[in-house]
């Protein structure tokens, strides 16, 4: 589901680059995304997590690739860092896409 909604989001005339990171199931990562931001990506029930839905596409693929690399420290970095260890780039921007659509 989540993934068809990407692949029409990428027909609906996304960039190239975009329209392959649609490709990408991600299903699995959002599930645990919304383990600490929820699955709306508004975080309600941990607020200091940070609202994630409607944020820039390409807000999100820079600060998850910052994290990714340890490039922000702070308090609860590490937990943002673990989560994101794993992923590669087209991910990142699979999952970037995702939540830039969510209101
Ligand atoms: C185990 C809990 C946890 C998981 C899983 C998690 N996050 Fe986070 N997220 C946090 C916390 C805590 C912060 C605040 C980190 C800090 O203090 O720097 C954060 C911060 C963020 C931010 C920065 C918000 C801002 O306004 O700058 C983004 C974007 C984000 N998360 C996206 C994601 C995405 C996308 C995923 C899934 C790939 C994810 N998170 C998975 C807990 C989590």
């Amino acid at each position: 589901m989540k993934t068809a909604t990407l692949l029409l989001l990428a027909g609906l005339g996304a960039t190239a680059s975009i329209a392959q990171a649609a490709d990408r199931d991600v299903t699995a990562h959002l599930q645990r995304c919304a383990d600490c931001h929820g699955a709306d990506g508004l975080s309600t029930a941990m607020p200091s997590n940070g609202r994630i839905a409607g944020q820039h596409r390409e807000y999100l693929v820079y600060i998850l690739k910052q994290y990714r690399t340890g490039g922000i420290r702070g308090l609860n970095s590490g937990i943002m860092s673990n989560a994101v260890r794993h992923l590669d780039d087209a991910d990142i921007e699979a999952i970037a896409q995702h939540y830039s659509t969510l209101p």
